[in-house]
């Protein structure tokens, strides 16, 4: 029996990492719905359409083609955006656009429709509350902003993305705030959902985690 995991939590608490680890050990499917976000931040800007334009995001998202490979390449319309929209402009801008009601209203129905079969792990901001309130296993990863500015550090440093270190952690602490304050699905735990807070854990620590909880629901063996 196949399941559907939701991993919300702040920006680089460890989502992807863990949901990629864990869509290869249960040989599921992993969607990085903060991408999308990114996805449509980095288009915005390449079409000089402004953060706020609401109707005119919603119109560029119908015409758009987000898709990922197996290795988590990102395309746009068949482009390779993979590391265009990772810096800190382009979270900062995915940020913005995932503020408007219409915005998250496509990126929700096309996050929903991919999932529907189950095998799938999510990761975001409201997979637990609103994309898959029905998911079987629900996590929210939390950590330090020491701890997550840390890792974002030596992701960017692996990656060669020029980076400013006092920039990451201001980036962090402004996304914090803005993901868990806006008005339409702010960043929040839902009811059901397991906290972990992942500040002192190493990735082999949470790893192990999730492999007895997931034991202990029958999944993995
Ligand atoms: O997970 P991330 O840092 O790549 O996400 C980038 C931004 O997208 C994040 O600051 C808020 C937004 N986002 C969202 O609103 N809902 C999601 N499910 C995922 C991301």
């Amino acid at each position: 029996m196949k399941i559907n995991i939701a991993i919300d939590g702040p920006s680089a608490a460890g989502k992807s990492t863990i949901a990629r680890l864990c869509a290869s050990l249960l040989n599921y499917s992993h969607l990085d719905t903060g991408a999308m976000y990114r996805c449509v931040g980095y288009q915005s800007k390449i079409e000089g359409i402004a953060e706020d334009d609401e109707e005119a995001l919603a119109e560029m998202i119908q015409r758009m083609k987000i898709d990922f490979d197996a290795e988590g390449h990102v395309y746009i319309n068949q482009e390779d955006v993979t590391s265009k929209i990772r810096d800190n402009e382009m979270s900062m801008r995915a940020s913005n656009v995932s503020k408007l009601a219409k915005v998250r209203e496509s990126l929700v129905a096309l996050q929903k429709e991919i999932a529907k079969n189950k095998g799938y792990i999510l990761d975001g901001r409201d997979i637990g509350t609103v994309v898959l309130p029905d998911a079987e296993l629900k996590v929210f990863l939390v950590a330090s902003v020491e701890a997550r500015a840390k890792r974002r550090i030596l992701e960017y440093q692996e990656k060669g993305i020029v980076f400013d270190e006092q920039e990451v952690i201001e980036d962090i602490k402004r996304r914090d705030y803005q993901d868990s304050h806006r008005e339409n699905s702010p960043l929040k735990k839902a009811n059901d959902a397991y906290t972990l807070d992942t500040s002192d854990m190493s990735i082999e620590e949470v790893k192990q985690w999730f492999i007895d909880k997931l034991k202990e629901m029958g999944v993995y063996h």
